[in-house]
């Protein structure tokens, strides 16, 4: 359960998120931390999305008399943001954690399912990545055919589907080697940090830290980042700009009431 910041709705729904593994399984066993850390990173996409679902209908388009640019054009960048941290984690499960799984595993065929999953989605994320870079705010719609609402309804169910699907598979892992799987799953985490460049402190670093939430079951300390890395955003690389009001928590991860809701 979230500590939710107010009656109304918040970014724990449409889509429900993913109970934490480490809270009901006593096993020290590494398949459990790596189930829960991959639990706490797809409720973060999970959040992001709701947070999207929730609020854009909300946002005034140009039919509207009470239109405003700005909103439309901090929602569009908001929503490639959100696009570009589920490609990122998805990029970094593909070309380096699965093939690393299969070969310490010895299963040619693990994760194929993940694998065949993304296809699935992929598509429309990307369909999605165009409508935000190329929409201009008196263009946009979140309703009707060609609208934003259309794209999003068209892969989320996928998507999610597989959020959920690729945290069994980890809790199917009992049976590997307790360190060897660790060492793999921390590779995979240097890797994502490797991986990062400068601009996603402008994009997805911010979506990360303000869709995760540290009361969710009891409290988290996800995600691993350093402890600065909520001050630099704020101050600097998330200062002006209004996409991150569309966050459903703030930048340590508390939930705050979503802005675009009506009271
Ligand atoms: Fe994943």
């Amino acid at each position: 359960m979230t500590t939710k910041p107010s009656s109304a709705p918040w970014a724990d729904t449409p889509f429900k998120l993913i109970p934490t593994p480490s809270k009901r399984l006593a096993d020290s066993h590494s398949y459990v931390y790596c189930a829960t850390e991959m639990a706490n990173a797809h409720n973060v996409i999970i959040r992001g999305l709701n947070a999207i679902i929730q609020q854009a209908p909300y946002v005034r388009d140009s039919n509207d008399p009470r239109y405003k640019a700005q909103d439309v054009k901090d929602l569009l960048f908001y929503v490639d943001a959100w696009t570009k941290m589920v490609n990122h984690h998805h990029a970094v499960e593909e070309s380096f954690m699965f093939p690393d799984l299969k070969k310490f595993s010895g299963n040619p065929s693990l994760m194929d399912e993940a694998q065949h999953q993304h296809e699935l989605f992929h598509d429309g994320l990307e369909r999605l990545l165009a409508y935000c870079s190329t929409t201009k705010p008196e263009e946009y719609r979140w309703e009707g055919s060609g609208g934003m609402k259309e794209i999003i309804d068209s892969f989320s169910k996928h998507l999610t589907d597989h959020l959920y699907a690729e945290i069994d598979e980890f809790l199917n892992m009992k049976d590997l080697d307790d360190v060897g799987l660790r060492k793999t799953w921390d590779r995979a985490e240097d890797v994502a940090k490797q991986t990062g460049n400068i601009g996603m402190l402008y994009d997805v670093f911010p979506c990360v830290l303000g869709c995760a939430d540290n009361t969710f079951e009891g409290g988290n300390a996800f995600p691993p980042l350093p402890w600065i890395l909520p001050y630099l955003i704020k101050y600097w690389f998330a200062a002006r700009n209004g996409a991150w009001r569309f966050n459903p928590s703030d930048w340590w991860g508390r939930p705050q009431p979503l802005a675009f809701i009506p009271k």
